[in-house]
């Protein structure tokens, strides 16, 4: 039976589709303090300033296209004869816009979250304060992201993914976030071989078997290939 693949993605994979990596030099996280727009406790003191970040970010990703290292993971996705299973940390829709389903563990920029009563709906370009909820009417609508100190979405299933596979792939993520971070070594213990595609070194690249270091729109496409070439 051919081989499950596992492969895990995060912001590298989308910066040669010109959206900002975090924790890179001028990344997001030196532009704005985590602490203002990225947790419940800043939406709840300054809901304007965390609704801008996420327009601005949102009209970027609306307006990026895949590169071909998202469509690499799409071709892979249909043309492999296993199960290819891709959980992103991304909030863009370019592997979808690729053609690829992709697990959105951190939400996606395209969603509203009503902090009231939980229902979800897609997201107005523009969000602002007080955004009343389409379910229960409440002025409770959010960004559907996964702010930090919140319960990143579809672990259960994630879990199952890594406990069934046997090769694990960590792509342009920089391995400083939990639990993403760790998803390598529940891959490894369950027996998976392992690696990691990135720019550079990350935080855990030692947890990994093999290393593929160049952009993601180069490496991954020839991994890609090579994977084809022996299924
Ligand atoms: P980071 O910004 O932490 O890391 C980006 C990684 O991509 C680094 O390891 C870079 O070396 C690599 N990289 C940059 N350009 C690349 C390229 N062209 N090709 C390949 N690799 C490249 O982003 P994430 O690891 O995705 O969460 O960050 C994880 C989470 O932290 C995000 O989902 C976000 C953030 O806070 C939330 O907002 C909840």
């Amino acid at each position: 039976m051919a081989r499950k693949i596992v492969i895990l993605t995060g912001a590298g994979i989308s910066a040669e589709s010109g959206l900002g990596t975090f924790r890179d030099e001028g990344g997001l996280w030196a532009q704005h303090r985590i602490e203002d727009v990225a947790t419940p406790e800043g939406f709840a003191r300054d809901p304007g300033l965390v609704h801008r970040f996420y327009n601005t970010r949102r009209a970027q990703a609306l307006e990026a296209a895949p590169n071909p290292a998202h469509e690499a993971l799409a071709r892979l996705q249909r043309d492999w004869p296993g199960e290819v299973v891709i959980v992103t940390q991304n909030v863009d829709a370019l592997h979808e816009k690729a053609g690829a389903e992709a697990i959105h563990m951190h939400g996606e920029l395209a969603g509203a979250l009503c902090f009231a009563c939980g229902h979800r709906w897609p997201a107005p370009l523009e969000m602002v304060p007080g955004t009343p909820c389409p379910s229960c009417n409440a002025p409770a609508g959010r960004p559907d992201i996964v702010w930090f100190g919140e319960m990143p979405y579809h672990m259960e299933i994630i879990a199952e993914h890594l406990q069934s596979c046997d090769l694990f792939a960590a792509i342009g993520t920089s391995g400083q976030v939990y639990p993403a971070a760790g998803f390598v070594e529940e891959a490894a213990m369950a027996g998976a071989e392992t690696v990691e595609l990135n720019l550079a070194d990350s935080g855990i690249s030692r947890a990994f078997d093999d290393h593929r270091v160049g952009p993601a729109s180069k490496v991954v496409p020839d991994w890609v290939a090579e994977l084809l070439a022996s299924p």
